[in-house]
């Protein structure tokens, strides 16, 4: 089976450790949604369905860089399905593809009904994380080894969101289309 490191073309060299496979840092973490997490109709709460897709993402950016990291952005999030108190909450986070000091993660998101076992895909969300050291600098992280087409695929769609989001950041480009 292929194996391919990230390094070279995008000039994304200067990585300080061996490469890791996607699977070493891959995370699933499952929650029952209780009464506190919920609104009045007793559907999950957006804002505690994106604290768990934070902490989800963290720990994927924690495995795959072995050190502390900070939320750099969020750039997609969308809620499908609600998710209603009694079912689980289910995260399914990967890391994407690796740049220099940072990492993008997806995070996937499915509910599961208790007593059908029903799962439905509720949400998806991509989260960027920056590896830093004790000062509080950013540091390079591990290169990422792709296995299967699926990690390919994730991979080259992270570059696309990584252009726009960069373009976004600090509200750059709405800044500029407000000066044409
Ligand atoms: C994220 C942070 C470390 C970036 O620091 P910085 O001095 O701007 O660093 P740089 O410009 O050198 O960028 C470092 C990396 O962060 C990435 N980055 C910076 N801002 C980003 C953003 N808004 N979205 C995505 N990536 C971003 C850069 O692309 C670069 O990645 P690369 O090395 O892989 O190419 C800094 O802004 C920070 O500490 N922010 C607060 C983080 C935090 O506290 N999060 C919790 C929620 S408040």
């Amino acid at each position: 089976m292929a194996i391919k490191r990230q390094q070279g073309k995008a000039g994304h060299e200067g990585h300080i450790a061996a490469g890791k496979p996607v699977r070493a840092s891959k995370v699933e973490m499952v929650e029952v949604v209780l009464p506190q997490d919920a609104n009045v109709l007793g559907n999950i709460l957006g804002g505690r369905v994106m604290h768990l897709v934070d902490i989800a993402a963290a720990i994927a950016a924690h495995r795959h860089s072995q050190s502390h990291v900070v939320t750099a952005s969020v750039d997609y999030v969308d809620f499908r399905n609600p998710i209603r108190v009694g079912e689980l909450i289910i995260l399914r986070a990967n890391i994407n593809r690796v740049f220099r000091t940072s990492m993008e993660v997806g995070v996937k998101v499915f509910s599961e009904n208790i007593l059908t076992g029903e799962r439905k895909h509720t949400t998806t969300a991509y989260v960027t994380f920056v590896a830093i050291d004790e000062a509080g600098r950013p540091k390079p992280v591990p290169p990422l080894i792709l296995k299967t087409a699926v990690e390919r695929r994730r991979y080259h769609e992270a570059l696309i969101r990584r252009r726009i989001r960069l373009a976004y950041r600090y509200k750059r480009a709405k800044l500029a289309l407000s000066q044409s």
